[in-house]
């Protein structure tokens, strides 16, 4: 067994042979270098060096070729090779494999395979100079620096601020190693779009992750209106009297099972001249518990993130403002706790939405339904160019699809295809899902009201019939809804996202708002 060495760097233990080369290196400044490399073009040929590799290496006398010859004979995509020596000032390097050269659009995956490789690749290679205790890094864009920043700042994300000191892993800050390249400022400029979109998506995750003790509604509406103020985003928190006013008895039948007060956020994100705009809407339930139909123990935790849909929506707004793109945004965030206790809505009670429709709730646990029929209601009396919510709605989604895709339902071909094609460029994929009347059918048989909010034939089908109660209450011809919960959270499916909460599909949403405003200003 290999001997472990409490190490002052890394507040962590290492091997003692790992030791040896930090004591060599921690004379160096923590400075880490990570360098893509490409797979050989046919089998028996080198592997080639990224050009910023290329160019490093000529500065030291071709001492990474050569590392990369003796070391990289079973490195495959995804993999890295550290080097440890002062090599210009960097105390270790990672040569990470980015795959084929050639590597594009693949028609089966619907994935840009080249971005998520460098993804993968970066995300591997900084995780590792952490674990060595490098605290400054520099990042090859590796031919997409908008990817490579994505894979780096995605990668280093950690929620460990709720425990002590010595037990979170370093801050590490990183940056794009560009040499003085005469494309040097487009590269810079990519490495920021990517370093955006990760922070939007991130600060998804880390509302996602932060338990529901500590994320109250009243919380995360003070949060989000401190840091969308700061981007210049107008942010409204409606209270309880005032959902009361607009008539919301769906969102409110929703919250009054719980001892802490519902808000609605309402902000807006102003790119554009006129009022045209587009309107977001996300489910904001902020604990799940399934109210009086209550939900098992076993993973009852993670419903801590079932107001992904809120996060999602304002990780998206914040990469959209940062980005400055020219379009008009609204957002619509109903934010309440779903609970049981003695002010609990009762399955079989009826409650009237926003737009006058009866909801018989005949499953106090499909609550975001409720919470998002209001919602919509409300965002449509702005007469948006079009509606897209997110909402960890169903766990029949998850059967369905698993985290392979977020599926997506949707009454417009046209925005299913924008929004898929942003996919496919973000690697954060989207999956259409059937709209049909047939489903409408089995939530507008209700015995006591105008619909019911759980589908006839309770289990099949679930993720559509919710899809079909939406929209009973959506007037709008492009709308899209997405059906989060599959995504919410990654295992290790996603080798750039570390476990946990996941902030997906942030990125997308972002990358489908920007290609709506090149096509408006076109
Ligand atoms: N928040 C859940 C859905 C969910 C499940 C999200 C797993 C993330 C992971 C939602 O409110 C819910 O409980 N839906 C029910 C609906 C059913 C009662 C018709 C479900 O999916 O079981
Ligand atoms: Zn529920
Ligand atoms: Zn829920």
């Amino acid at each position: 067994m290999a001997a472990h060495v409490r190490c002052m760097r890394t507040a962590g233990f290492v091997t003692s042979q790992k030791l040896c080369r930090l004591i060599h290196t921690s004379v160096l400044r923590n400075k880490g270098l990570v360098l893509g490399l490409y797979e050989p073009a046919t089998k028996g040929e080198d592997f080639i060096l990224s050009k910023a590799a290329a160019d490093f290496d000529r500065k030291c006398s071709s001492k990474l070729a050569s590392f990369v010859k003796s070391s990289s004979k079973k490195l495959k995509k995804g993999g890295h090779r550290v080097l440890f020596d002062n090599n210009a000032g960097f105390s270790s390097i990672a040569v990470c494999c980015v795959g084929k050269m050639g590597a594009g659009f693949n028609e089966q995956e619907q994935l840009d395979e080249w971005r998520d490789n460098i993804r993968t690749a970066v995300a591997g290679g900084v995780r590792t100079l952490r674990s060595l205790g490098e605290t400054d890094v520099e990042v090859d864009p590796c031919g997409d620096a908008e990817a490579a920043a994505e894979g780096c700042y995605l990668g280093l994300f950690v929620y460990d601020e709720l425990k002590a000191a010595d037990k979170r892993k370093a801050k590490v800050t990183s940056s794009c190693f560009t040499e003085p390249l005469i494309d040097r400022y487009s590269t810079e400029e990519q490495w920021q779009r990517g370093k955006i979109l990760a922070e939007g998506q991130n600060w998804a995750r880390h509302l996602m992750e932060t338990p529901a003790n500590c994320l109250t509604p009243t919380k995360f509406a003070e949060i989000v209106t401190t840091q969308l103020q700061e981007l210049k985003c107008q942010v409204h928190v409606r209270d309880k009297n005032w959902i009361e006013n607009k008539k919301m008895g769906s969102f409110l039948s929703v919250a009054k099972g719980s001892a802490e007060p519902p808000k609605f956020l309402e902000i807006e994100y102003k790119g554009s001249k006129g009022e045209n705009h587009i309107s977001l809407v996300g489910k904001g339930i902020t604990f799940d518990s399934g109210g009086i139909s209550i939900k098992p123990a076993a993973d009852m935790d993670k419903m801590r993130a079932d107001m992904g849909g809120a996060a999602c929506t304002v990780g998206a707004l914040y990469a959209v403002a940062k980005l400055h793109i020219p379009i008009s945004v609204k957002a619509y965030i109903p934010l309440c706790e779903n609970m049981p206790s003695g002010t609990a809505t009762r399955p079989g009670d009826v409650v009237t939405a926003m737009n006058g429709k009866t909801i018989q709730v005949d499953n106090t646990d499909a609550e975001g339904r409720l919470i998002l029929a209001d919602a919509l209601c409300y965002a449509q009396t702005f007469n948006p160019q079009l509606v897209l919510d997110m909402a960890t709605l169903t766990g029949a989604i998850d059967v369905a699809l698993g985290s392979g895709a977020t599926g997506v339902f949707t009454n417009s071909t046209p925005m299913w295809d924008i929004l898929q094609k942003a996919s496919v460029r973000t690697g954060d994929r989207v999956w259409r899902m059937p709209l049909l009347e047939h489903y409408t059918k089995q939530v507008t048989e209700s015995q006591l009201a105008d619909v019911n909010n759980i589908g006839k034939f309770s289990r099949s089908g679930g993720a559509c019939t919710a899809a079909a109660f939406l929209k009973e209450f959506v007037t709008n011809k492009n709308w899209l809804h997405l059906d989060i919960a599959g995504v919410m959270m990654n295992k290790d499916e996603i080798p750039y996202l570390s476990k946990g909460m996941s902030g997906r599909p942030t990125r997308t949403v972002v990358e489908f708002i920007q290609r709506l405003a090149q096509l408006q200003s076109s």
